[in-house]
């Protein structure tokens, strides 16, 4: 196969479970808020799965959606990477799972990716770096979460901020120069892992009685140093890959930031110095879906009509690792 000039998204889609909890619900479980989680974190409400409802399951749903979109069937799939923090199961990989339900070919390279809510940009690009060898035709890349599964429903200060879906979009060949994704940045502070993670069932602490009596094997996160690495995160990841591509901010139509927290978009827009309105935002419906937050919003930006031929678009996350990323799109 001849090398492909560019790597463009050629659909999108994205699902979210049925039930939403909003924040006066929350409020009769545990000691918080409508007014408190909406000042801190722009929150109102988050997609819960239901009962029996997997990881696998939610990014089917979204993968149908963005084969439909990019007018493409199962059988044109030979890649499919799954960034997810919430596998159905430790092992194996989600993907494996999902190729079955959608009927993906056996011959399909199958793997999940774990580099948190930075997860979707990290899968496009490796999705994007493989199509670009030659040596791949059509890749599915899904960001999903079933974070419900993972957060302490008794803990005020993680429970309030997190919720569950999926988000995906179909990767192809283009022949046209200069479109598609024009560039990555990825990276990750190492030294911080324990800001953010989940500090049993892993190899290092095995789920025991004891580590289920402390409730380690639920998510952990120091939230005020998590958010000053966020804002420092996401803006040398915004930065170095303008400079590197000599693009200024002015010049992008639209900025789809990992939607975590309200406050950390709007450093970012000041430091940008871009108005809120080029920025996308639904993190008040959605609450933070990890590696499904920036897709779910690509696929609702893109149906919303916030995004057009020949424009560019920003895409810029962070997460637990900690992890940031960032990538530019042109349409
Ligand atoms: N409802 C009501 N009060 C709450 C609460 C809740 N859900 N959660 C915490 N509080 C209380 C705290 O106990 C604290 O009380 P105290 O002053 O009596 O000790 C007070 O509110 C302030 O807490 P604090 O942690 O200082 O709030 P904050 O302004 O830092 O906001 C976060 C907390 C979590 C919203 C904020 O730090 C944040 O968004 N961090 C980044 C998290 C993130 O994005 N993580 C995902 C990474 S991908």
């Amino acid at each position: 196969m001849p090398l492909p000039v560019s790597t463009v998204i050629l659909g999108t889609g994205a699902y979210a479970p049925a039930r939403v909890l909003t924040n006066t619900e929350l409020a009769l479980t545990i000691d918080t808020s409508d007014e408190w989680i909406v000042s801190r974190s722009g929150i109102r409400e988050r997609h819960i799965a239901a009962p029996g409802e997997m990881t696998s399951d939610m990014a089917v749903h979204a993968a149908r959606l963005a084969l439909a979109d990019a007018k493409l069937q199962p059988a044109d799939i030979d890649l499919l990477v799954i960034a997810t923090i919430t596998p159905d199961m430790p092992m194996p990989a989600t993907a494996c799972s999902v190729q079955h339900k959608l009927g993906l070919s056996t011959s399909t390279a199958c793997f999940d990716l774990n580099a948190a809510c930075s997860g979707f940009i990290y899968a496009l690009d490796t999705a994007c770096a493989m199509i670009g060898s030659g040596r791949y035709r059509h890749a599915l890349v899904i960001g999903v979460e079933k974070l419900s599964s993972i957060v302490d429903w008794t803990d005020r200060t993680t429970c309030v901020l997190f919720g569950d879906g999926a988000g995906a979009a179909v990767i192809g060949a283009s022949a046209r120069p200069a479109v598609g994704l024009i560039g990555a940045k990825l990276g990750s502070y190492g030294d911080c892992v324990d800001l953010l993670c989940i500090p049993a069932g892993g190899s290092n602490t095995p789920a025991s009685t004891g580590s289920l009596a402390s409730r380690d094997h639920f998510l952990k996160m120091k939230g005020k140093e998590v958010f000053k690495y966020a804002v420092r995160g996401m803006e040398e990841a915004a930065r170095d890959i303008l400079e590197q591509h000599g693009i200024a901010a002015n010049q992008i139509n639209l900025v789809i930031p990992h939607q975590a927290n309200l406050r950390i978009i709007e450093s970012i827009a000041q430091y940008l110095e871009l108005p809120m309105e080029r920025f996308f935002v639904n993190l008040d419906r959605y609450g933070n879906t990890s590696a499904a937050s920036i897709p779910i919003a690509l696929d609702e930006a893109r149906r919303a009509g916030r995004i057009n031929p020949g424009d560019l678009t920003l895409l810029v996350a962070f997460g637990a690792g900690l992890t940031y990323g960032s990538a530019l799109i042109r349409w």
